[in-house]
């Protein structure tokens, strides 16, 4: 007697049912399954290891951080969450004081307030919180050390606070560690988006790939649906991405490859 048949179920935002034959040779009056998460869809909480080798991995994409200048003691702050003026004028940091990060890079990074305006420079040396939809204006470099903050412009010129607590755009020269007024200290407030998006971004397209197509094809195997089998499981339910949609090229950052691992565990479980 052959082992029973196992049901592929998919689940995501494209969602797929095979659903599961009544045939006289298997018991089918229960579906005994399991969740196949982590594997299709990345789960940051699932397997942390994924995300080691990403430099500046505690800056993923939607971080939220806060900055706090050495020089003055005070907090960037997003005037009304944005959409005006930033100033470096606030013991205490709240909303107004929290922007997430946007990767565009290990090192190039967009700062988004509160209410969805980025951190730009503009002609008058002076850091705004204006501009809805980042560019190379809105980016900045970024130099660290541990929690301490260098920010650049593409023009090599560093963001500074003025004695009296603006945020501008023009400290010329290499700023050391000890230089307080081009130095802030960064706080992570929230990092909690640990998925495909952000390891994807986080490596970077080419070594991306080599890690999800790694994890894909180790992480998941026709051993487990032995396993399975043998323990009598018949059903599997496997979550993906709506990007599975666009294999073999999803939109960037994604990557392809996740529909073949998807057929592969439909012969698995035949
Ligand atoms: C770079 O651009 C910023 C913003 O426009 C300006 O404040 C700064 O003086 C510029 N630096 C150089 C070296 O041109
Ligand atoms: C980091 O900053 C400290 C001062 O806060 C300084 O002593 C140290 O040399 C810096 N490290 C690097 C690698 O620049």
């Amino acid at each position: 007697m052959g082992l029973p048949h196992t049901t592929v179920l998919i689940f995501g935002l494209l969602c797929v049912f095979q659903p599961s034959h009544s045939s006289s040779d298997n018991d089918f009056t229960k579906v005994r399954a399991v969740n196949l998460g982590g594997w299709l869809v990345v789960e940051g909480w699932i397997k942390p290891a994924l995300f080691d080798g990403i430099p500046n991995g505690d800056m993923l994409d939607g971080t939220q951080v806060q900055l706090k200048s050495v020089g003055v003691q005070k907090y960037v702050s997003a005037a009304g969450g944005g959409g005006g003026s930033v100033a470096v004028d606030q013991d205490v940091a709240s909303s107004w004081e929290t922007f997430k990060l946007w990767r565009v890079s290990d090192s190039e990074f967009q700062f988004r307030s509160l209410s969805g305006q980025f951190l730009t420079r503009s002609n008058d040396d002076v850091i705004s919180a204006t501009t809805d939809s980042p560019g190379d204006s809105e980016t900045f470099f970024i130099e660290r050390n541990n929690s301490l903050l260098h920010i650049k412009l593409l023009n090599g010129s560093y963001l500074q606070v003025t004695n009296n607590n603006q945020f501008t755009s023009n400290y010329r020269s290499q700023p050391g560690w000890g230089d307080g007024m081009a130095t802030f200290e960064m706080t992570i407030v929230a990092n909690y988006l640990h998925g495909d998006y952000q390891l994807a971004n986080g490596y970077g397209p080419v070594q991306a790939k080599s890690v999800l197509t790694e994890h894909r094809k180790s992480f998941v195997t026709v051993k487990d649906f032995h396993l399975l089998s043998q323990s009598k499981i018949n059903a599997v339910r496997i979550p993906v991405g709506w990007w599975i949609a666009y294999d073999p090229d999803p939109p960037a950052p994604f990557v392809g490859g996740s529909l073949d691992n998807l057929d592969r565990a439909f012969h698995w479980a035949q």
